[in-house]
């Protein structure tokens, strides 16, 4: 059984009191995150038979504000990054709905796709030294963001205006390269890459 079936049992038969988050059951909604014997991880996509000795030991997830027992509160957060980052397509040109979307050679259009899989589960920001000890840095989930509109045809910014989101110890230049956030991601985004392909742009700044 998946570690959600574990909970859902103890809640069912043994306490009703016990808090904890889950939507879709399959590892797309990112709510059900965890830290299980000491790695972050989706409850509902980690099975109780990888622990052989039949110990599990659960805590809520570090770095977010704590609603009660393993339930936290990422949306405030993510909600709160995705307006530092300003995540949303920035373009000059007026939308007209009468014309044929404009085409996008179709590996650009995968490198977006793969990025815009985040689940915004958090579990990058668990895993991340700097994002404990700097409260504002926004994370390889941020930076993530970035890289995808970045990438994206239908953003015009120029790089100078991503500097100014994240060019400083609170985005790209806070990361310290320690590869938590790619080693737990469970979607397994390319998060340092896209972060070093980020930074590289950043540095050129003037
Ligand atoms: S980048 Fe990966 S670990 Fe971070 S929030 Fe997105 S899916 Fe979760
Ligand atoms: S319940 Fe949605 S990711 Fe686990």
């Amino acid at each position: 059984m998946t570690l959600y079936i574990a909970l859902t049992k103890i809640w069912s038969t043994m306490d009703h009191d016990l808090s904890f988050d889950f939507v879709c059951r399959a590892g797309i909604c990112g709510s059900c995150s965890m830290v299980v014997n000491g790695k972050p991880r989706l409850a509902c996509k980690t099975l109780t038979s990888e622990f052989k000795d039949g110990k599990i030991t659960l805590l809520p997830l570090p770095t977010f504000k704590h609603n009660r027992d393993l339930s936290i509160d990422t949306g405030n957060w993510m909600n709160d990054m995705s307006v530092k980052v300003e995540s949303w397509i920035h373009s000059k040109e007026k939308t007209d709905i009468t014309k044929i979307e404009k085409a996008v050679e179709p590996e650009v259009s995968d490198e977006v796709f793969e990025l815009d899989r985040c689940i915004e589960c958090g579990i990058c920001l668990a895993s991340c030294s700097t994002r404990i000890m700097h409260e504002d840095f926004v994370g390889a989930v941020g930076l993530n963001r970035s890289a995808r509109f970045a990438l994206d045809p239908h953003d015009d910014r120029t790089d100078d205006e991503f500097y100014e989101l994240i060019g400083d110890d609170n985005g790209i230049f806070g990361c310290m390269s320690l590869m938590g956030c790619e080693d737990h991601c469970p979607k397994e985004l390319p998060l340092q890459t896209k972060i070093a392909y980020m930074r590289r742009k950043m540095v050129k700044v003037k």
